[in-house]
């Protein structure tokens, strides 16, 4: 499984990147505000930390809301870097745009997917990733695990390529749910990235395993 982060905080990326554990990034219209940098200037220097690998993946996010200017919006994106994927919201426009990238080579990420409904128009126009938002859903009440299970099942009913990149991600243990749901990619912020190598019982083994080392060498040395 593909591991992506959800930031667009350049030293969280450089520092996660350094990890050699990330597939690539995703960022969106907040994360990029958060920052209080220039859009194209985040995403840059997102590139430049990339430059050395074969192939990955920076998801930036259209604002337009009709499909011609998306698609405007989307052609100047690409011209940054061919690792940029062009993420745009699933609405009726959004479905338009996508299945004209995709028929153009353009790789898409269809966001804001709520429902299997959704994610199965993503895949029909062609999108590259669907990103079904689970933490979102978690929070009105909804399973996103069981839309994780439908996603799945649909795409694989019919053998649609489109690949399903899990995001709104709040807590680790999520990580390892989709993973066994068969989710392709999961986005996480740099938090809960570093979550996932910790475990109380780690630290303590490892204290316990070079305390007796020590112990030993002191022994030997007398
Ligand atoms: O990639 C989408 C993600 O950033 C949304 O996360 O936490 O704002 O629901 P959140």
């Amino acid at each position: 499984m593909k591991i992506f982060l959800d930031t667009s905080n350049i030293d969280e990326i450089k520092s996660a990147y350094n990890t050699g554990m990330i597939d690539g990034v995703t960022t969106n219209p907040s994360l990029i505000a958060k920052e209080g940098k220039d859009f194209k200037e985040v995403i840059n220097e997102i590139v430049e930390i990339f430059k050395d690998t074969k192939d990955t993946s920076i998801s930036a996010e259209v604002i337009s809301t009709n499909a011609q200017e998306m698609i405007k919006e989307a052609k100047e994106l690409v011209k940054i870097h061919k690792f940029i994927v062009i993420k745009v919201p699933i609405i009726p426009e959004g479905i338009i745009a996508i299945k004209e990238l995709s028929n153009q080579g353009i790789k898409t990420n269809a966001t804001l997917c709520f429902s299997a409904n959704q994610a199965l128009l993503a895949a029909k126009a062609g999108a590259t990733y669907v990103s079904p938002f689970l933490g979102r859903l978690d929070d009105i009440g909804v399973s996103s695990l069981d839309l994780i299970k439908e996603i799945r099942t649909i795409y694989d009913n019919f053998d649609f390529k489109t690949e399903i990149l899990s995001a709104s991600i709040r807590s680790v243990d999520q990580v390892s749910q989709v993973a066994s749901l068969g989710s392709d990619i999961i986005t996480l912020p740099p938090k809960i990235f570093k979550e996932m190598f910790k475990h109380d019982l780690t630290d303590k083994g490892l204290a316990a395993f070079l305390k007796d080392w020590e112990e030993l060498q002191n022994k030997l040395d007398k």
